[in-house]
């Protein structure tokens, strides 16, 4: 992918923050999919007064997808987090995908059967770090363990 297409999807991202829903914790994060025939889906953190249940950007990005029938395959993904401060977000280190979040993103890239890209950035955008997902999830189990994907 060409630098100006990642930022163009991190930027997707950041818009996607905009719309989280995080009064307990006041740290928004957004998600924004790429899809290998351009198309891309966000999603951004959705909490909840009983705060474990919090949904992770991430998650609420590949809920979406999953529930229109898994269209299309994925290729990238970029996550953006920081704490707002007026239309923009502070924080100059990337915000990497949570533990839960490198698992339900593994689901949608081994149905891929694509080690995605991912783009991690700072709330400022100063920062990017950009992984491979077996990076982040070496050795994963997913549905090729148990015989979905061959
Ligand atoms: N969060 C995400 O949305 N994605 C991650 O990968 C890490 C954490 C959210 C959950 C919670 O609403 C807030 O960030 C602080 O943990």
């Amino acid at each position: 992918m060409s630098e100006m297409t990642r930022n163009a999807l991190i930027d997707a991202a950041r818009d996607a923050a905009s719309r989280a829903y995080a009064p307990y914790s006041g740290f928004h994060v957004g998600a924004a999919l790429l899809l290998k025939n351009g198309d891309v889906v966000t999603g951004a953190n959705v909490e909840n007064a009983s705060y474990g249940l919090t949904l992770c950007a991430e998650t609420a990005a590949v809920a979406k997808i999953a529930n229109e029938g898994w269209i299309g395959e994925l290729a990238e993904v970029a996550i953006v987090g920081g704490r707002p401060q007026g239309a923009a977000l502070i924080g100059s280190e990337p915000v990497h995908p949570c533990g839960r979040c490198r698992q339900i993103l593994n689901e949608a890239a081994e149905r891929s059967r694509t080690d995605i890209l991912v783009h991690c950035a700072s709330g400022d955008g100063s920062a990017i770090a950009t992984y491979r997902l077996s990076e982040l999830l070496p050795a994963a189990f997913g549905p090729k363990d148990l015989g979905l994907i061959t």
